[in-house]
């Protein structure tokens, strides 16, 4: 069993995993990620087959996921942005944690210490916290921290991006930029279309290092049950 635990509902190996990967790396502790990518996590069928043991009877790969989460004292979560939300997957997974977990009152994951880690196409990840965090307010859930980055639009790898008038590259570039690695985003490399960024901008790796420290204080000075908690800002 570990205590800490990171969740990805992104692509294999891309910019919301590296996020919840260095968050978990900055915890200095034991730590367990699992990408959600190519596991099969079918949405809530609202079957009312959890209501006897708050536990979801589809059988798919949910199932190892949330008993992972049942163990871990504190999940980092993270996600991408799909038209203005959370991704799908990610929205099935906690529709099917948050409807088998609070029958009769019963929160299985109530009192864990969550990290909200959000990616968008545009940098804007607002919308996947704001739905992450309804998930953890109602499942009790403790927030720790949030971060939103930039993530690599799909079409940047697609072989068309450059010349597609309707795909995530012409947001950022005029149309027919040749792509070159130093083009594209990814954690250490915000916004790349913007001159002059300041260095802790640019790169995100510090800052999300230092939310992963900052869970592993939280760990250790709160117990996961406690009433009150206040949260602790980055200085
Ligand atoms: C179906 C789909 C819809 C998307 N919609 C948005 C969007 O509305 N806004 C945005 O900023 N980015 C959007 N994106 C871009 C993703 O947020 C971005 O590619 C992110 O890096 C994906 O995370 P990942 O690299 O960890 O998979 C979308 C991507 C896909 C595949």
């Amino acid at each position: 069993m570990v205590e800490i635990l990171g969740v990805s509902s992104g692509r294999d190996s891309k910019v919301t995993e590296s996020l919840i990967r260095a968050i978990l790396e900055g915890t200095g502790k034991a730590y367990e990620f699992i990408s959600l990518s190519g596991k099969l996590i079918r949405p809530c069928e609202a079957c009312n087959g959890c209501v006897g043991n708050n536990r979801c009877i589809l059988d798919d790969d949910f199932q190892e996921v949330i008993e992972k989460c049942y163990q871990a004292k504190a999940i980092v979560f993270g996600a991408p942005n799909h038209w203005d939300h959370m991704n799908a997957k990610g929205h099935a997974f906690w529709e099917r944690a948050c409807f088998s977990g609070r029958h009769n009152s019963v929160f299985p994951l109530e009192g864990k210490l969550g990290v909200i880690a959000a990616v968008a196409g545009t940098g804007n990840g607002q919308p996947v916290i704001d739905d992450i965090e309804a998930y953890f307010e109602d499942a009790g859930i403790h927030i720790v921290e949030e971060i939103s980055v930039q993530g690599e639009y799909a079409c940047f790898t697609c072989g068309h991006g450059n010349h597609c008038p309707v795909g995530g590259v012409v947001d950022m570039y005029p149309l027919g930029t040749v792509i070159k690695p130093e083009n594209i985003p990814s954690l250490i490399n915000q916004h790349p279309d913007k001159q002059n960024l300041p260095d802790e901008e640019r790169n995100r790796l510090n800052y999300a290092r230092k939310m992963g420290e900052i869970l592993s204080k939280v760990l250790e000075t709160k117990t996961a049950k406690q009433e009150k908690f206040t949260r602790i800002t980055i200085e």
